[in-house]
């Protein structure tokens, strides 16, 4: 990759990108962005999954992906081409680099690096981009919201305080750059070992409430399950899985098609992501 250039062409066959990201960290953005990307995948659409946590990814574990085929073309311009896994375009820093090996890398640097790496791999055709997107609202999260057009941001907490209270800076920084929000994901929202023996490990409604504080729809609300670590760990999230993950896999199901029909263009609704999204293009941050 060119990591001198200060110039970044956003794929030009991505009709949406979607930013999966958090206030707090360890929230379930990666599991969300993988299991987005492979429903997404299952009803249809084109897509590819992108790690832009360029200081921690985790990506490549979750999906076995590591790797990404380089191409020097006669200008000695990179092309990354990613892999296929399970119907799902994947590319991770995580591919780039050693898996014990910290990314010591400051903020600019960073953030140029997750840019780089968006305007590098050859995506193809995709009807969707899902970005794992760094926590917080500091130097590398700000830094690329500016640089993305043709995107909107899914906001993933748990129902805790801690975390739902981190994600309202993240929605107002969106909001901030005219980036459209899709809705909220609230993930671990309860643990249910047997039917109608339901616990909510984290509280409960945190994610429903911040939806209704900012009017923005809730596309889902993911239970916790055990075998869910099991198969990340073993870089299986983009395989439909049975057992308690079952019940994960059909929330993301429905929290695709939510965040889907919540994208759509609507001619009559001028509260329209799409229509808002049109207009942010016209008056760039
Ligand atoms: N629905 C779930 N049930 C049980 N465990 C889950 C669920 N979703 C995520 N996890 C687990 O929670 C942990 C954090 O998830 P994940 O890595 O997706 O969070 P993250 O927000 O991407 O974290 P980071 O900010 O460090 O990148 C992981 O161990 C993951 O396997
Ligand atoms: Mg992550």
């Amino acid at each position: 990759m060119n990591t001198s250039s200060s110039t970044f062409s956003i794929p030009q066959g991505v009709t949406a990108m979607v930013a999966v990201a958090s206030g707090k960290g360890g929230v379930g953005k990666s599991t969300t962005a993988a299991c987005l990307a492979r429903e997404l995948h299952g009803l249809g659409k084109a897509t590819g999954l992108l790690d832009v946590d360029i200081l921690g990814p985790s990506i490549s574990t979750m999906t076995s992906a590591y790797t990404l085929t380089s191409q020097k073309d006669t200008d000695n311009a990179v092309t990354l081409t990613p892999p296929i896994i399970e119907g799902v375009k994947v590319a991770s820093a995580g591919m780039l680099q050693a898996s014990h090996k910290a990314s010591i890398l400051r903020g600019p640097m960073a953030s140029r690096f997750a840019l780089e790496l968006l305007s590098s791999v050859s995506w193809g055709k995709l009807d969707y981009l899902i970005l794992d997107y760094p926590p917080g609202t500091g130097d590398i999260p700000l830094s690329l919201a500016q640089h993305l057009t043709n995107a909107y941001a899914c906001i993933v907490t748990t129902p805790q305080r801690l975390a739902y209270q981190e994600a309202e800076k993240t929605i107002d920084m969106f909001q901030q750059l005219s980036v459209p929000i899709a809705g909220i994901i609230e993930t671990m929202s309860y643990f249910e070992p047997k039917p109608d023996e339901r616990y909510y490990l984290f509280g409960k409604d945190g994610g429903k409430h911040l939806a209704q504080k900012y009017s923005l729809p809730l596309l889902g609300q993911i239970p916790f399950a055990i075998s869910c670590q099991k198969i990340a760990d073993g870089g299986m999230i983009l395989k439909n899985q049975g057992g308690d993950h079952l019940e994960v896999v059909q929330a993301y199901r429905q929290a695709s098609e939510n965040m889907i029909s919540s994208m759509e263009p609507s001619e009559h609704d001028p509260s329209s992501l799409s229509l808002k999204w049109s207009a942010s293009l016209s008056t760039p941050p």
